[in-house]
């Protein structure tokens, strides 16, 4: 049997459930009764408690981002796996098409319109094929997002850090493309973990790329956006819409801007929640392979943020 502490997130005996689930030989502690463990499966930790658990060897993010981590005053040389999809990026792509399809075919206007009466032959929503559809964040979760926008026929961009070649995508990589990548979208998908670069990125200026009445959906990280800029471009008409499951600040303070704003949807970042049988799977697998010698995916490049 091997020992793990958990720490944030769900409690010690869910977690003990679904390793128990997929038979692996792991016991699951909570982070204040833990005996000294190896492996961890953190979630924004506590101030302290690496100080209180020094034998860890692998520190394992209960989510696909890990900047609760890096933030975190964990010793730099304890390595840090996320998680790969673990059941985050079918979520992630329907929350996605529900956003984009809400938007790009008018359902909410359509849907007010249908309850007032009127004519119903009289309504228009333009083709879906004549819009433009740009992802930002081209790992699990904006891969997974473009394979489900990929049959509904629009014209789909991607943009990520390092070139990307997927197919039917028109692929932009690095900050000297983001405006090329922007100009003209329709909808804007974001997908980004949050880093140094990442941070502030999407600015008036940006945003004054994008085509009039364009939806901004953000579900990486809020860091990503100026706030105020967001809201100055939906004031000034230029955006149509935003749908937004990520914050700098979670929960929303009461009273928040974005609580009241008519033009934005505001969702409490459960575009995709951490599974708990799939990532107990994904975390079992990878600690047998490490037991076993063996290298795993999804370490964490401290260098590059995620
Ligand atoms: P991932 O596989 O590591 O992919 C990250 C993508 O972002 C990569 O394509 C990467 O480029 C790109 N990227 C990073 N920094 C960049 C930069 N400075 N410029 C351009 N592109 C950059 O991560 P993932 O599993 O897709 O998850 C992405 C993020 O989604 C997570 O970090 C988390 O913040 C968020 N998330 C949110 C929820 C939610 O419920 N709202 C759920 C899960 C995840 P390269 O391809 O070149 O490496
Ligand atoms: C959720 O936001 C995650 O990073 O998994």
């Amino acid at each position: 049997m091997l020992d793990l502490v958990v720490v944030g997130g769900y409690a010690a005996a869910e977690w003990q459930a679904g390793f128990d689930a997929c038979g692996a030989p792991i016991r699951v502690h909570d982070a204040d009764t833990a005996p000294p463990c190896r492996y961890a499966l953190a979630w924004a930790p506590p101030a302290g408690f690496f100080a209180s658990h020094p034998t860890l060897e692998v520190v394992f993010s209960m989510g696909a981002g890990v900047e609760h981590l890096l933030a975190s005053d964990m010793p730099r040389d304890l390595p840090i796996i996320r998680l790969e999809d673990a059941g985050m990026a079918p979520q992630m792509a329907g929350y996605a098409v529900w956003g984009v399809l809400r938007h790009l075919r008018n359902f909410d206007t359509l849907a007010a319109a249908a309850g007032a009466g009127g004519d119903w032959g009289a309504w228009r929503s333009p083709p879906a094929t004549d819009a433009r559809v740009g992802v930002m964040g081209l790992g699990v979760m904006g891969q997974a997002v473009l394979a489900a926008l990929a049959p509904l026929g629009f014209a789909l961009r991607g943009w990520s850090r390092t070139p990307r070649d997927i197919a039917g995508v028109e692929c932009h990589a690095g900050r000297a493309t983001l405006d090329r990548f922007l100009d003209g979208l329709d909808a804007l998908v974001c997908v980004l973990p949050h880093t140094p670069d990442t941070t502030d990125l999407l600015d008036a200026a940006r945003f004054a790329r994008l085509a009039p009445g364009a939806l901004v959906l953000n579900a990486g990280r809020g860091s990503l956006i100026v706030d105020a800029d967001l809201i100055a471009a939906l004031d000034s008409g230029h955006l149509g819409a935003a749908l937004l499951d990520v914050f700098r600040e979670e929960p929303l303070p009461a009273g928040h801007v974005y609580l009241r704003h008519p033009r934005v949807t505001v969702t409490p970042h459960i575009a995709a929640r951490t599974q708990i049988p799939l990532t107990a799977r994904q975390v079992a697998v990878k600690i047998a392979q490490i037991e076993a010698g063996q290298s795993v995916s999804g370490r964490v490049d401290r260098a590059r943020g995620y």
